[in-house]
């Protein structure tokens, strides 16, 4: 294979959000790893480089490949065509909806019922744009991160949460007193970003997704940390 070039030699550097399972989540110990940590880790190996973790705010994560500090952006990134004008993005590898967390018992029974209400979500992402959108910049709360999203609806701080069905199902799933809505609001296909001039580097990781999706490496990633 050819050279390529990367931000420190023999190193594919992964800037990350580790908030958000089972994609990308810090254990107690303060290990990173999800789906996108195996998947990124298997890539490196077929590309001959060491996998290296940076794990930042979302926001951050996607400027971070945009400015030459990391190789490759992967968080559940949602694939939009504002951040295809400022970075290349893969072949996707996954699809996410964007989910609704309520208390039990809210009268929000659907995203329509989201009007007037107060909206947490993390910053940066698709579910910020989609709410500010919809309902208002004013409806929406910025949240560092999902975690901190689901305290606030938790402590009545706002009336729902935006955010990706699979984290909402983990957050859902250690949070009682919390449910999903059976209506989402959008479906959205995930990717992994890079810097716009490395194309080099864009084609090799197509290449080694492709392989890892004929193979059935990445269906038994999946199925690592999603129970069926
Ligand atoms: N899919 C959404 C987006 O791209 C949210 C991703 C958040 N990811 C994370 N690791 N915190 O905007």
């Amino acid at each position: 294979a050819a050279e390529l070039t990367t931000v420190e030699a023999g190193k594919l550097t992964m800037a990350t959000n580790a908030t958000f399972p089972p994609y990308e989540m810090t254990t107690d110990a303060g290990t990173i790893e999800g789906i996108d940590v195996d998947t990124a880790q298997a890539i490196a190996e077929k590309l001959g480089l060491e996998l290296q973790i940076d794990d930042m705010d979302f926001d951050a994560a996607l400027l971070s490949v945009q400015q030459g500090k990391a190789d490759i952006a992967m968080a559940g990134i949602t694939v939009t065509d504002e951040r295809m004008a400022v970075m290349s993005f893969s072949d996707s590898y996954a699809t996410g909806i964007q989910s609704v967390i309520v208390p039990e018992g809210s009268d929000i029974t659907s995203v329509d019922d989201l009007a007037g209400k107060k909206i947490g979500t993390q910053r940066g992402t698709t579910g910020y744009l989609y709410c500010s959108d919809d309902f208002g910049e004013d409806a929406v709360v910025a949240y560092d991160n999902g975690l901190t999203a689901v305290q606030a609806l938790n402590n009545g701080q706002v009336d729902a949460v935006v955010i990706d069905n699979e984290p909402a199902k983990a957050y859902v799933e250690s949070n009682p007193g919390l449910k999903i809505l059976d209506t989402s609001y959008a479906e959205e296909d995930y990717a992994i970003g890079m810097n716009k001039s490395n194309t080099a580097l864009l084609e090799a990781v197509n290449a080694a997704l492709e392989e890892l999706k004929a193979d059935g490496t990445l269906q038994s990633i999946v199925d690592k940390y999603i129970k069926a």
